[in-house]
């Protein structure tokens, strides 16, 4: 075989390989976040700020109040402002966190919260200047009648924040919070996936928080329905069960304890000083070693030692679920359904981390058609629907064994609301759209969409005997004057009598008296107690 020619050698060949700042790599890859189409990016904007708007507000623990403007300026061109009534940022913090990809206060804890990678706003600033070359405007203020007021862009190759403007003034209000104002390409629709339906929601699943819509169709009001927050998540440090070496190796380098079992007890979480000492027996390891002067062989045989020693299982309370009364609230609030239920899971862990799951199944009434709701720490994920766990879960119930039509996915009038709240929630993507399936996800999630279903089950097949009931009674209705008539002629009764005679067996009997099936629906139906949660 003929050698190939060398046309470049390797010198030159490296003089082409430079950092690449994750600013670049997004710009280039903005799809990783969503920005793959017009529609969706202005739906990608609005959630990231206010997702930020809640967390906030909840953290500050005030009652969310937000405004939100979506305004055509041109054709494909929008101006949004998203407007809350949080704590602020203070002034030294906002370029950074508006100019800077991968800033944020929420990556480095275990805390259940909306945000938790640092990229959500900055990627809203650069697909805006991407696609108009506007800066984004930022109001802010901490309180105490002063307004801080930015422009600014990204400098991409930096991942730095480029200030184009700058200025302090004095607020006439007592406002604190933060407004942005976007200016970027997008198309307004308000179809399934759109800004709209996230909207409407994000009020389902907050329940608590009151948003002012004024949308390019008209202003649209979503009330809260409860004037009290759900209860605060606590923050947890990591769970050693799935602590990875890198990350052992890291955390050995960051920590300020000064021996390794004093390493395991304050930087792990339930590692009491016996479980210390038992692995750093099973380790090999002297419990007094100086935490950086554990060598690369040490941290192998430590995490090995790990998988031997019994663990006791990460806290649980540290979350913060929405409860029967906020799911059915919000659930009632927004479809007006005539029957709403709610279950909420116990938590349970992944990963070695908590996470819990409830379900809420409204039916009927204002509800037309089926449809899913997916939340994700109360955020409502409106893509990928098919990739998610949440909707394997929903498809693997064998829903007509509880009285409801279905064709892997329900058909009727029922709306299925799934929410997973997580210390670290398991997104597939960076765009968190859909939750990764764990086999522990997937069964707890099955097992909460099957307690709901019983419900639900029991309602509707009550609901479908007294709808046969009344039939019968309008039937009986329709006879019982003639028959009665002919029954005084033969024994003398009144009338009137025998016709208060037949409503009362009537209104007593069951379809089995009368040697007749059961109502569809109801056969179906299994009863609760027979019901083992069988199909896992
Ligand atoms: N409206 C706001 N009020 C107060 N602080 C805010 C607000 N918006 C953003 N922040 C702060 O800015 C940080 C960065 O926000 P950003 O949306 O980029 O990341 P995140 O919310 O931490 O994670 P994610 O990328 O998953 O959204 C947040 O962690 C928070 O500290
Ligand atoms: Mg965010």
């Amino acid at each position: 075989m003929d050698a190939q020619p060398v046309t470049k050698t390797a010198e030159q060949m490296a003089g082409q390989a430079r950092v690449i700042s994750v600013s670049e790599f997004f710009e280039k890859n903005r799809h990783l976040l969503g920005y793959d189409n017009k529609i969706k990016a202005l739906l990608i904007i609005v959630k990231e700020a206010v997702d930020n708007a809640l967390d906030a507000t909840e953290e500050a623990r005030i009652l969310p109040e937000i405004y939100l403007k979506v305004e055509e300026l041109e054709k494909e061109k929008y101006k949004i402002i998203i407007r809350d009534n949080g704590p602020g940022i203070v002034k030294q913090q906002i370029p950074k966190i508006f100019g800077t990809l991968l800033y944020g206060s929420k990556f480095h804890r275990l805390k259940q919260s909306r945000g938790q990678q640092g990229l959500g706003i900055s990627c809203a600033v650069l697909y805006s200047q991407l696609t108009t070359g506007e800066p984004a405007e930022i109001l802010s203020s901490t309180g105490g009648g002063k307004v801080h007021r930015y422009k600014l862009k990204i400098d991409v190759k930096q991942n730095e924040p480029e200030i184009i403007e700058e200025s302090e003034t004095a607020s006439k209000t007592d406002w604190h919070g933060v407004q942005i104002t976007f200016i970027c390409e997008g198309i307004y629709r308000e179809h399934k996936q759109s800004i709209l339906e996230y909207v409407k929601q994000t009020a389902i699943a907050n329940p608590y928080c009151s948003i002012t819509f004024d949308s390019p169709s008209g202003k649209m009001v979503f009330k809260r329905a409860v004037d009290h927050l759900p209860k605060e998540p606590k923050e947890i440090q990591p769970h050693i069960e799935g602590v990875e070496v890198g990350i052992l190796s890291r955390m050995l380098g960051d920590t300020s304890a000064r021996t390794l079992a004093s390493f395991f007890t304050t930087e792990f979480t339930r590692i009491g000083k016996t479980t210390a000492a038992d692995i750093c027996q099973k380790a090999g390891l002297d419990p007094k070693t100086a935490p950086r002067r554990v060598t690369d062989q040490d941290i192998v045989k430590i995490v090995k030692a790990v998988k031997e020693v019994k663990l006791t299982k990460p806290p649980t309370d540290v979350l913060s679920p929405l409860g029967d009364e906020l799911v059915e609230k919000g659930l009632k609030k927004e479809l007006s359904p005539e029957f709403v239920t709610s279950i909420t899971r116990p938590p349970a862990v992944y990963r070695g981390w908590p996470f819990q799951v409830e379900v809420g199944l409204a039916f009927g009434g204002g509800i037309t058609e089926p449809a899913i709701m997916r939340f994700a720490n109360r955020v409502p994920l409106l893509y990928q629907q098919g990739d998610c766990a949440i909707t394997k879960s929903i498809t693997g119930v064998d829903w007509r064994r509880y009285g409801i039509e279905s064709d892997k996915l329900p058909t009727g009038p029922i709306s299925i609301f799934v929410h997973i709240c997580s210390v670290w929630v398991p997104f597939t993507s960076e765009s968190k759209e859909a939750v990764a399936s764990y086999p522990v996800i997937l069964k707890e999630t099955k097992l909460g969409l099957q307690e709901a279903a019983r419900k639900l089950s029991l309602y509707l097949s009550g609901k479908r005997r007294a709808e046969y009931q009344a039939e019968r009674m309008r039937i009986f209705d329709r006879y019982a004057g003639e028959t009665a008539k002919a029954l005084e002629e033969l024994t003398g009764e009144k009338a009137e009598g025998i016709v208060k005679m037949i409503r009362k067996i009537v209104s007593h009997a069951k379809p089995e008296d009368f040697g007749e099936e059961p109502p569809e629906q109801a056969k179906g139906a299994k009863k609760p107690a027979e019901d083992k949660h069988d199909e896992n």
